[in-house]
Formats: C-alpha cells, sequence, structure tokens
C-alpha cells in the first residue's frame, strides 16, 4: 500500500532523511520510534507530500506521488494525517469540520456528508459534541474529531505524527483507543508515537530512526527484548 524507496530529502546542507526505504501493505501498522530530530515526522509529511523529496520514489497503492496540485488534492485525501496539533476549524462545529472534506473537495452531497460525519463522530464516541465548536471540546475529544475528519475522506492509508504529545495523561487513552479500533478495522497506518506501550501492542512492525536512517526493523517483541543496535538500546534505556 505504501513503497517508499531511496528517498533522500535535505533541509539546506542538512540531510533529514538519508536512503529511505520502507513498504507498508495493506492494514498493516507500522510505529515509527526514534529520538528528536531523527526524521519521524518528515518522514510522515513526505509521505503525503507535505514535503517534496530530493530522490526516491514514494507510492501510494502503486501510484507514485504526484507533483501538480490538481492531483495532489486527491492524494491528502487518500492519505489522512492527523498531528499533534488538531488544526480543526474553530469558527465551524465540529460536525462542520468533519463534512467539509467531503463537501468542498470531492462535491459530497451534504445530506450524505452529514450522515457519515455522525456515523464517524458515533465510532470515536464524541457524536454528543457534533453542534459545539472545537474550542469548547477537550483536547481528547478535539483529537478524536481530527480523526474522524480524516477518515470522512475515506483514506487508504492513515499517518498519525505523535496524535497523543499535545494531550493531558487522562486524554491519551481514550485517543489511543480509537486508534487502536482503527487497526483492528484493517486500516493501513503509519503511527510516530512516544507511547511505548501502545507501539508494543498495536504495532504490527517497529521501525526505528536515528539521524534520518531506518537504523533497526523488527516485530515489536523483538525490538523491545533483543534489539541489535547501540542506538535502539539507548533509545529504549531513556523512555522505557
Ligand atoms: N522545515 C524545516 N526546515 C529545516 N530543517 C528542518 C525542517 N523540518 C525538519 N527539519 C530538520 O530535520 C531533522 C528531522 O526533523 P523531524 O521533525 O523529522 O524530526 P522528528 O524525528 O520528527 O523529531 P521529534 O521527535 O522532535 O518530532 C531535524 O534536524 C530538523 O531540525
Ligand atoms: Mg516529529
Amino acid at each position: 500500500m505504501i513503497s517508499v524507496k531511496g528517498v533522500q530529502k535535505w533541509f539546506g546542507s542538512h540531510q533529514a532523511l538519508a536512503d529511505i526505504d520502507l513498504e507498508v501493505s495493506t492494514g498493516e501498522v507500522v510505529v515509527i520510534l526514534g529520538p528528536s530530530g531523527s526524521g519521524k515526522s518528515t518522514l510522515c509529511r513526505t509521505m503525503n507530500r507535505l514535503e517534496p523529496i530530493d530522490g526516491g520514489v514514494i507510492e501510494i497503492d502503486g501510484v507514485p506521488l504526484p507533483e501538480e496540485s490538481a492531483e495532489l488534492a486527491r492524494l491528502r485525501s487518500e492519505v489522512g494525517m492527523v498531528f499533534q496539533q488538531f488544526n480543526l476549524f474553530a469558527h465551524m462545529t465540529v460536525l462542520e469540520n468533519v463534512m467539509l472534506g467531503p463537501v468542498q473537495a470531492r462535491g459530497v452531497d451534504a445530506g450524505e456528508a452529514r450522515t457519515h460525519a455522525m456515523d464517524l463522530l458515533t465510532r470515536v464516541g464524541v457524536e454528543s459534541q457534533a453542534d459545539k465548536r472545537p474550542a469548547q471540546l477537550s483536547g481528547g475529544q478535539q483529537q478524536r474529531v481530527a480523526i474522524a475528519r480524516a477518515l470522512a475522506m475515506n483514506p487508504k492509508v492513515m499517518l498519525f505524527d505523535e496524535p497523543t504529545s499535545a494531550l493531558d495523561p487522562e486524554m491519551i487513552k481514550e485517543v489511543l483507543d480509537v486508534i487502536v479500533e482503527l487497526t483492528k478495522g484493517g486500516m493501513t497506518m503509519v503511527v510516530v508515537t512516544h507511547e511505548m506501550k501502545f507501539a508494543q501492542t498495536a504495532a504490527d512492525r517497529i521501525i526505528f530512526m536515528a539521524d534520518g536512517r531506518i537504523v533497526e526493523e523488527s516485530t515489536p517483541d523483538v525490538f523491545f527484548t533483543d534489539c541489535k543496535t547501540d542506538r535502539a538500546r539507548e533509545f529504549l534505556a531513556k523512555v522505557l
């Protein structure tokens, strides 16, 4: 479903991604771990072309990432992304936030978009908040709305970049529970997180990055008990 081959990314003279190869199968859940600055966010952002790449090829479902903007809109709807900051539109209701993409980018009829949006809000457990503004919701609720908004486009892939890092501890679980439900539903997902328990239980595969490279790649069982490199051992010693 996702194919990343030989990807290079430079910011000026700093190489943020060095020769990244990564294949993600349909329905697979890949968790990306690594120290700050290792390129995790950059890799996520290249996968829906929020960042252009300087070398290599990225394909989603067999189609190379497009260059021009009309095609980019289609791509963005196939690859849902959820960030640390929820980025909901403050002047719209929760329901309107979730309806917006399908209505504006896809031309879906408003009634149909509303029905689908309410289903998704129910699925993430915030249906009772539908008519409120984002600011009236807790951080955990807002992030669940952001997930519903991404799902509203029926994406083939969901990318999560530290979706719980901005949340108070008591709200982290409610968001992770929603993400775990998505993994059970067969969604193809790439998740950058510092939640090690989630990584251990929800990931099919762990990718460990350092200095813009993939340094280790293994099942969670192997990674957390028997990682191969000093970089990964140092990282685990700090976070566990
Ligand atoms: N827009 C940018 N301009 C210049 N340098 C950037 C830009 N975005 C990222 N970088 C640099 O690229 C490297 C990788 O950054 P990235 O944000 O991908 O790291 P990360 O692994 O997500 O870190 P964190 O865990 O702190 O989120 C860092 O050295 C960062 O300073
Ligand atoms: Mg990051």
